[in-house]
Parts: C-alpha cells; sequence; structure tokens
C-alpha cells in the first residue's frame, strides 16, 4: 500500500518533418518515439518518411515498454523483500489522523468481509500473495497456492498460515509469468495498482488464462483518490523507516478502468465498486463452456 502521489510532465520537441513545437501529454505517447507532432502522425500514409518515424516510434515504444518492465520488476522486488518487516503496518492506517483512521478500518472491514463472503472454492491461486494479509482467508476457501518474487514476504506469509493452523502452497513465481495450468480461483491484493495503465489489459488477459470456465478473478486495491491524477512516469518514491528508499511502479485504476479491463479481457459478470474511500474491489468470472456456446 501507499504513501505519496506526485506529477511532472514530459518535455517538448520539435517535430521532425513541420518543425512545430509539440508538447507531448503523456510520457509514452507514440508521437515523442517517432519525434512528430500529431498532425504529421496523422498524415503518415501518404509520406514515405513519415511513415518510416511511425514505425520506428512502434519499435522504440515497445523496447522502452520492455526495459521499463524489467526495471519495475527489479525494483518491486528489492523493495517489497526489504519492506518485508514493516509491510504489516500498512493495514493500520499509518500516519493517519483518528477519525481518518477510523474511516480507513471500517473501509479494510467491508473488505474483508466482502472477500470472506465470495463464492470461491477449488484450487485458488493467490499472485503477489506477499505476507499473506489476506491468505488465512482464501486458505479456508480451498486449495490455495500463494506466489510472489520475494522470499522474504512469503517467510511471513508462511509464518501467518501457520499460525491460523492452515497449509497452502508456497512458492516463488513472477505474477507476469505465463499460467502453468488453469484454476478455479485467483486473487490478487494490492497488485493490481502496481500494473501500469498501459499494462492492464495484458494483466487481465493473463489473469482469464489462469481460469477454468466457471473460475473467478477477485481483487482487492487502493482506490484512487477524488483529486487523483496519474503520476507521469508511473513511479512512486517509497520510504522505508531505515530511510533507504525505492521507486517503484503505482497507478490508481478506477473501478470504470479495471471494468473495461476485465470485460476486454473476455470476462463476464464483472464487477467492482469502491468503499467510502480507500479501496477498490472487484470480481469477474469466466463464462461456463455452455454460456459460451449460446453467445
Ligand atoms: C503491495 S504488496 C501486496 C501484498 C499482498 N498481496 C497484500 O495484499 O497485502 C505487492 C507484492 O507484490 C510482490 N511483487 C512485486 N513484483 C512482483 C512480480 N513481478 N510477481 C509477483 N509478485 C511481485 C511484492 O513482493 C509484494 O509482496
Amino acid at each position: 500500500m501507499t504513501e505519496a502521489r506526485q506529477a511532472d510532465g514530459p518535455a517538448s520537441f520539435n517535430c521532425l518533418w513541420c518543425g512545430r513545437p509539440h508538447q507531448p501529454r503523456g510520457s509514452d505517447d507514440l508521437e515523442i518515439y517517432a519525434r512528430l507532432c500529431p498532425d504529421c502522425v496523422g498524415r503518415a500514409q501518404d509520406n514515405e518518411f513519415l511513415r518510416f518515424r511511425l514505425r520506428e516510434g512502434l519499435r522504440l515504444r515497445a523496447e522502452a515498454s520492455r526495459a521499463r518492465h524489467a526495471d519495475d520488476n527489479a525494483a518491486m522486488r528489492a523493495y517489497y523483500s526489504a519492506r518485508a518487516d514493516e509491510y504489516d503496518e500498512a493495514y493500520s492506517g499509518p500516519g493517519l489522523a483518528p477519525l481518518e483512521r477510523a474511516v480507513f478500518q471500517a473501509d479494510l472491514d467491508t473488505v474483508t468481509l466482502w472477500l470472506d463472503r465470495l463464492p470461491m472454492g477449488g484450487e485458488i491461486v493467490e499472485l503477489a500473495a506477499g505476507t499473506g494479509w489476506w491468505s488465512p482467508l482464501l486458505a479456508q476457501k480451498g486449495e490455495l497456492w500463494l506466489y510472489d518474487v520475494s522470499e522474504e514476504v512469503l517467510e511471513r506469509a508462511r509464518r501467518r498460515l501457520v499460525a491460523h493452523g492452515l497449509r497452502a502452497h508456497i512458492h516463488l513465481r513472477d505474477a507476469w509469468a505465463e499460467p502453468d495450468r488453469e484454476v478455479d480461483g485467483l486473487f490478487a491484493g494490492f497488485w493490481l495498482s502496481h500494473v501500469r495503465g498501459e499494462r492492464l489489459a495484458e494483466f487481465g488477459a493473463l489473469a482469464r488464462r489462469w481460469l477454468k470456465p466457471g473460475g473467478m478473478f477477485a481483487f482487492i486495491d487502493e482506490a484512487p483518490g477524488p483529486d487523483y491524477t496519474p503520476i507521469d512516469d508511473g513511479l512512486q518514491l517509497r520510504r522505508l523507516s531505515d530511510g533507504r528508499q525505492f521507486s517503484i511502479p503505482k497507478a490508481y485504476h478506477s473501478p470504470d478502468e479495471l471494468l473495461a479491463s476485465l470485460r476486454g479481457a473476455g470476462f463476464s459478470e464483472v464487477e467492482a465498486s469502491t468503499t467510502t474511500r480507500y479501496f477498490v474491489h472487484g470480481q469477474a468470472r469466466v463464462a461456463q463452456a455452455q454460456d459460451e456456446e449460446a453467445r
């Protein structure tokens, strides 16, 4: 969970074709990689040079996305491994005034009860499970597989399950790795807000491939505040109590964005909503084979 929110815009440049200055809106705009203004991008079909620049822009953007993904993964693993001992403090609403903390706790109760009531069973995979805050609830619903990239957090999850007298299969596994089987339930807590907007559809499709027909994906995450504007480079600065600092990817997705990416991935019965202030939660089902045939 969170600490600070920040904003900064991408630099302007002169279009390589018409020479006019252009101020991009987002740091991942294709125009930046092609070094063309939007008007010249729109004319690319009629002009060999513009077409070449556009192809080059697409190639460079894909390359940058791959490099960013590798950097994100390394930063996330380093940060959460280093934070393992203090991670659970986030669940007490640190830094909030007493009244706000009461709202936070009530919201946390809401999502906890929601997850507890969720009709999930059979084989369940929890991605980016961390210290296993949600794992005891899930382990009571079915046979739980807990995955994360950090040994440090998984060790805490293991201890939590043992303390509850519960069992789960615990393994190091990247949440972006291709599923090795289909399961009945998939859960991700506070993971989607570490998935950049540009990769939300990709993650939705991956979640869909994890599930059998009739299977359910469920998530809990941080809700965007009313005045939220996305951080331009998508990175948020985090500090640990010993002063170490890390920059990790963070994006607060609205219920509408999440609904759209899950529907786009082919899920049905998609629902997402926010609690009073702090959390967004939702679920989505993979249609049963006979429902698919009836479509
Ligand atoms: C915000 S924590 C969420 C932990 C837990 N799910 C919860 O709800 O409390 C994010 C977790 O993602 C894990 N993580 C980071 N990158 C990952 C990746 N590529 N694959 C799997 N887990 C990853 C971190 O180690 C961390 O435990």
